[in-house]
């Protein structure tokens, strides 16, 4: 045992967090302090006022130093809840956001036997739907083989490898045959905004996750090129996009001969998912 109290080193693991600009520093620290001890969070009450034990305190100590430099909760935990879903998160992928749950809904109110995923990151997207239709099948395609790898771990660990296949390729590249359902969350951060996020995204996301360049719509244009030879008739191509792109994303799409374009709101009533179906 060591000689400090979980509520010691609580109150000790926050004042740093605060000194080093993390917003939210206590919750963050019992987040962190559930993680070390590997208790539910809803416990963490029942340990806090006894002394740590070494070794959990040990593995708080370099997760209080590593959310000191700003790396994100979920990369230190090394996961994240997505739709229910426990999703395992390294910094090959980007965290999944809650936003990103709007799209997901969006394309489960309409029903789909295929999908491809464009840019599938961890699977956040692609896990979700397979696991909320049991009979579809499909494919998440990423330029990032680190990240595939994350995505099958989890397609693995959720039992929904059999009909999720995962493969690299740059965007539409190698990509065969027609899909009912096509989504994407592409990156979609002009290159010379990155410097300004905050630094849990701009030093410790994957680069290529973030930005596709100069042109921050510039994905979207090239998926959009794509879409119409790859969607069934009567299929549904679904983005999300940054705030205040979805107008254009919206524009980019129907001038690619894509149809009835609707921009869906997300939690805080910003447009930030643009749906689009094929001509047939
Ligand atoms: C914003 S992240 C989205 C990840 C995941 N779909 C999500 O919503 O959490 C964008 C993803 O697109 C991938 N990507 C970037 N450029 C790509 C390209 N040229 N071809 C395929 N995937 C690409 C990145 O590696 C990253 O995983």
């Amino acid at each position: 045992m060591s000689e400090m109290t979980g509520t010691e080193a609580l109150a000790r693991a926050t004042r740093r967090l605060a000194a080093a600009g993390v917003e939210g520093p206590e919750r963050d620290a019992r987040i962190l302090l559930a993680h070390a001890l590997g208790v539910d969070r809803g416990r963490l009450l029942l340990a806090l006022p006894a002394p740590l034990p070494a070794e959990a305190l040990e593995r708080f100590e370099a997760a209080v130093s590593a959310r000191a430099a700003r790396q994100p909760v979920a990369q230190i935990t090394g996961q994240r809840l997505f739709r229910g879903l426990r999703l395992k998160v390294t910094p090959d992928v980007l965290d999944p956001r809650p936003e990103t749950e709007t799209l997901v809904e969006v394309a489960l109110a309409a029903p789909f036997g295929r999908v491809l995923d464009l840019g599938t990151g961890s699977g956040a997207i692609l896990l979700a739907l397979l696991a909320e239709r049991p009979g579809a099948t499909g494919l998440g395609i990423d330029i990032s083989d680190a990240a595939l790898a994350v995505a099958r771990e989890n397609a693995e660990v959720l039992g929904l490898a059999q009909r999720a296949a995962f493969r690299r390729a740059d965007w539409w590249e190698g990509v065969e045959g027609r899909f009912d359902l096509i989504v994407s969350n592409p990156p979609y951060i002009a290159a010379e905004e990155v410097a300004r996020l905050a630094p849990e995204t701009r030093d410790w996301e994957p680069r290529q996750a973030l930005t596709p360049g100069a042109d921050a719509l510039a994905a979207y244009r090239v998926i959009a090129a794509g879409a119409p030879a790859h969607l069934a008739p009567g299929g549904r191509l679904i983005v999300e996009t940054g705030a205040g792109q979805a107008e254009a994303v919206a524009g980019i799409l129907a001038g690619a001969g894509l149809m009835r374009a609707r921009i869906v709101k997300d939690l805080d009533g910003r447009g930030r998912v643009v749906e689009v179906r094929s001509v047939a």
